[in-house]
């Protein structure tokens, strides 16, 4: 399918998408949203990819939020649809079945910090910085920013980032735990497809519950999680891939899984 706003390039195993409107900071407009949305779905239906990228165009963001000319347009009414648009499009991203990535190559504020936030793993080059502004144009987070960042921060951090609106620069995400690694700015693409590249020799089946387990339980109580924990071991302990893990193990050889 054609994308007027995003670059959407397969390699082996391995899905790129760039977020494609460079000359404004690759904010998120509706048309973007749309067609990340047809992509997210694209991807979930193709099985020859396992593992899927997320980056910016250009040299300076990855998304510096949502495109402040089209919310200043916005009727409480339109707002809310707006805001359920792109937590619906965020949490299929989460809810993808397979790793996100999001190589951050720059900006990453409001609507983009989110939609980071929604990936899986987090990988910043040297120059990206975070932030929630939102406040500074009067407005919220509205891409489930305010659920997201305190679960992966803590609340008083999140807080803190929310309600002063100041961006953080990529070492500050990593020592607040907002992001895993940081690199250097031009190894930032390989260092993505060298993890992308690991995570698509796992067994898809074991990646997608473990996923499941890991989202699923953070919404229960530890007992509740844990029983969906062993519901999804036991499913996943019936794959050819864990026939295959294991035999492998045993035969000295490198596992070869099929996602069955
Ligand atoms: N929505 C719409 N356009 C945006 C945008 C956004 N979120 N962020 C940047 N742009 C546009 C700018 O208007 C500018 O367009 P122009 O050349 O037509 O004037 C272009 O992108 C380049 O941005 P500019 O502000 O000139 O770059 P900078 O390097 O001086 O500053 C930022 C970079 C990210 C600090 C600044 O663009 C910014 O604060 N953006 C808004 C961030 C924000 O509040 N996001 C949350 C929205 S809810």
């Amino acid at each position: 399918m054609a994308y007027e706003h995003l670059i959407l390039e397969r390699e082996t195993g391995v899905a790129i998408v760039t977020l494609n409107r460079p000359a404004v900071l690759n904010a998120l407009n509706l048309a973007l949203l749309r067609d990340l949305d047809h992509a997210i779905t694209e991807l979930r239906d193709d099985d020859s990819v396992r593992v899927v990228i997320l980056t910016g165009a250009g040299e300076k963001a990855f998304v510096a939020g949502a495109d402040i000319k089209e919310l200043a347009e916005l009727t409480p009414v339109a707002g809310k649809a707006y805001a359920a648009a792109g937590q619906r499009v965020f949490a299929q991203i989460e809810q993808l079945g397979k790793p996100v990535i999001a190589a951050v190559n720059g900006y990453a504020l409001g609507g983009g910090c989110e939609l980071a936030m929604a990936c899986t793993i987090r990988l910043a080059s040297e120059t990206a910085r975070f932030g929630q502004p939102e406040v500074k144009l009067g407005i919220i987070p509205g891409f489930a920013g305010t659920q997201r960042l305190p679960r992966l921060v803590g609340k008083g951090r999140a807080m803190e980032l929310i309600l002063t609106g100041t961006p953080i620069d990529a070492a500050e995400a990593y020592r607040i735990g907002l992001v895993n690694r940081v690199v250097p700015s031009p190894a930032l693409m390989t260092e993505a497809r060298a993890l992308a590249q690991a995570l698509a020799a796992s067994a898809p089946v074991a990646l997608r519950h473990a996923m499941e387990a890991i989202n699923g339980g953070l919404e229960m109580t530890v007992a509740d999680g844990c029983v969906l924990e062993a519901t999804l071991f036991g499913l996943v302990a019936s794959t050819d891939d864990m026939r295959e893990g294991t035999r492998a193990f045993v035969e000295k050889r490198k596992a070869t899984f099929t996602g069955r």
